[in-house]
C-alpha cells in the first residue's frame, strides 16, 4: 500500500473522537486547515535532525519539556515567556555539565489532544465522555463542553501560530541571552533550601561566563549568543489535524508535517499496523516513539523497521517512560536489542508518564523524588549496556504551581490544592524542574568524568 497523507483513515486508530455530531462541518475544517499556512518550515525540521543526529552520536543532549497539555485558558504572553525560561535555565545548566550543546524542544505550540485512560467519566452518578483536550472539547463536566466541536482545531492553530511567534521573539530577540539566563539562575540558587549544593555548579558557570567576557566574548561580541534554537513539538495523536497540516516540501520533494518540528507516538498508539504509525511513517519530521510497560523487543524493532527503514540518524527518538518502580526490568531488553540491531537512535527518558498516582484527597500527582529516581536509573542502565543517554523529557511550567510533591520547597500533599492548575498530568514547577536539571547535571558530570578518567588510562 503506498502512502499518503490519509492512507492512515484505513487503519484501526485508538483515542481519536469518532463522536463529532456534524462529520460534514469537521471535513470542513480540515479542508479549511489545509489551506492555512505551515507552522514550522522544513529547512528547521531538518535542522533539528540534524542536531537530533548529533544527540545519536553522543555529541549533544536533548532537553525537550512543557506542557502536559496547553489550554485556551492559560494561554498568556507571560506563561510563554515563563515556561522558556525554566527551559533556557535548564539547558545552561545542562550544557554546563555535559560540556555539549543542548538541542531544546517544547511540548508546546500544539501539545493539545490527550489520549485518555478511559473514554467516559462518572461524577455523581452523572456519566459524560471524557475531557480529551481543548483541540476536541471542553473541560467542562457538561454534555455541552464534553461534546466535540471542529471549530476548536481552528483555535488551537490559532494559538499554536501565536504561541510560536513568542517563542521565536524570545529566542532570537535577546530575551535568551546567556547573560540573563545565567542571572535569573542565581536567583533561583539563592532562593533553594539546597543551595549549597547548587551554588559549586552555578559559581563555575559564573566564572567560565567572566573568563569568556574577559577574552572578549560575550553576546555584545558574538551575537549568537544572545540567540537560541528553540524547536517545537506534540503527540501526533488527531491525525485528521496532523493530516491537514502536512505538506510536500518543495526543495526536497518530501513530506513534512508542518503542525511541529518534532512528533511523538504515544505509549497508546504504538501498534505497528495501526492508523498513528502509518501516518508518522510518511512525514520526515523526526519521530518520538515512547517506550513503556508492555513494549516488547521485536515490537521496538518493527517499529523502527517500518518508520526509519534506512536507519536515518536523528529519525528516532526513544522515551523511555517505565516509572521508577518499572525501568530496571523494563528498560534493559531494549537498549540491549537497540544496540544488538545496530541502529541509530537517542535515548530520552520520560520520568513523568510512569510516576503517576493520585492521592487520597483525588489530586494526580507525581513525587518529585521518583521522577528524579527514575533518570538516575536510566541514565545508568543506558550506559552501562554502553549506550548514551542522549536526553529528558519533561511535563512542566515555568508557573508556581503546586501539583507535583516534593521538590525544594517540599510541596506536600496537603499544599496540592493551593495552586493545582493543569488541564491533565502534573507538572514540576518552575524550581521543582531546575531543581531537576541541577540533579541530573550532577550526574552527567560523573559520566564524564568517568569517560575522561577511561580515556587517561587507555592513553
Ligand atoms: C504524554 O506525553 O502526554 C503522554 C500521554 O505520554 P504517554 O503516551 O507516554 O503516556
Ligand atoms: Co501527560
Amino acid at each position: 500500500m503506498t502512502w499518503t497523507p490519509n492512507s492512515w483513515r484505513a487503519r484501526p486508530a485508538n483515542h481519536i473522537p469518532d463522536d463529532y455530531p456534524d462529520v460534514d462541518a469537521l471535513a470542513n475544517v480540515e479542508a479549511r486547515l489545509k489551506a492555512f499556512p505551515p507552522l514550522v518550515f522544513a529547512g528547521e525540521v531538518r535542522r533539528l535532525k540534524q542536531q537530533l543526529a548529533t544527540v545519536s552520536k553522543g555529541e549533544a543532549f536533548l532537553l525537550q519539556g512543557g506542557d502536559c497539555a496547553e489550554s485556551f485558558k492559560e494561554f498568556s504572553a507571560d506563561n510563554i515567556r515563563d515556561t522558556l525560561r525554566v527551559m533556557l535555565q535548564m539547558a545552561v545548566v545542562l550544557t554546563f555539565a555535559a560540556s555539549k550543546p543542548v538541542v531544546k524542544v517544547g511540548r508546546l505550540a500544539g501539545q493539545f489532544g490527550k489520549p485518555r485512560s478511559a473514554p467516559i467519566e462518572t461524577i455523581d452518578g452523572v456519566t459524560l465522555p471524557s475531557y480529551r483536550g481543548d483541540n476536541i472539547n471542553g473541560m467542562d463536566f457538561t454534555p455541552e463542553a464534553r461534546m466535540p466541536d471542529p471549530e476548536r482545531l481552528i483555535q488551537s492553530y490559532s494559538q499554536s501560530a501565536s504561541t510560536l511567534n513568542l517563542v521565536r521573539a524570545f529566542s532570537h530577540g535577546g530575551y535568551a541571552d546567556l547573560a540573563n539566563v545565567h542571572r535569573w539562575m542565581l536567583g533561583f540558587v539563592d532562593r533553594s533550601p539546597q543551595a549549597e549544593r547548587y551554588k559549586a555548579l552555578a559559581e563555575r558557570i559564573t566564572d567560565a561566563l567572566s573568563f569568556m567576557e574577559a577574552c572578549g566574548v560575550s553576546s555584545k561580541t558574538v551575537p549568537q549568543m544572545a540567540q537560541v534554537d528553540v524547536y517545537t513539538s506534540h503527540e501526533a495523536l488527531l491525525l485528521g489535524f496532523e493530516e491537514a497540516m502536512t505538506r510536500v516540501d518543495s526543495t526536497s520533494g518530501d513530506w513534512y508535517d508542518t503542525s511541529a518540528h518534532m512528533l511523538w507516538i504515544g505509549h497508546r498508539t504504538r501498534q505497528v499496523d495501526h492508523a498513528h504509525v502509518e501516518f508518522c511513517k510518511g512525514i520526515h519530521n523526526p519521530l518520538g516513539i515512547k517506550c513503556g510497560p508492555g513494549m516488547e523487543t521485536d515490537e521496538l524493532l518493527r517499529l523502527i523497521e517500518t518508520l526509519n527503514p534506512k536507519d536515518e540518524a536523528g529519525r528516532i527518538t526513544l522515551i523511555s517512560r517505565f516509572g521508577s518502580e518499572g525501568v530496571k526490568e523494563g528498560l534493559p531488553p531494549l537498549v540491549r536489542a537497540i544496540k544488538k540491531s545496530g541502529r541509530n537512535v537517542v535515548w530520552s527518558c520520560d520520568p513523568m508518564h510512569g510516576n503517576t498516582l493520585k492521592t487520597d484527597s483525588g489530586f494526580k500527582t507525581r513525587p518529585v523524588d521518583r521522577i528524579l529516581s527514575e533518570v538516575s536509573q536510566f541514565i545508568d542502565i543506558v550506559s552501562s549496556e554502553g549506550c548514551y543517554p542522549g536526553g529528558v523529557h519533561f511535563e512542566m511550567t515555568g508557573q508556581d504551581v503546586t501539583e507535583c510533591i516534593g521538590g525544594a520547597q517540599a510541596i506536600s500533599e496537603a499544599d496540592l490544592s493551593s495552586r493545582y492548575h493543569t488541564h491533565c498530568d502534573p507538572r514540576l514547577n518552575g524550581e521543582q524542574a531546575l531543581e531537576l536539571a541541577f540533579l541530573i547535571a550532577e550526574k552527567l558530570q560523573l559520566m564524564k568524568e568517568a569517560v575522561n578518567a577511561e580515556a587517561r588510562q587507555a592513553s
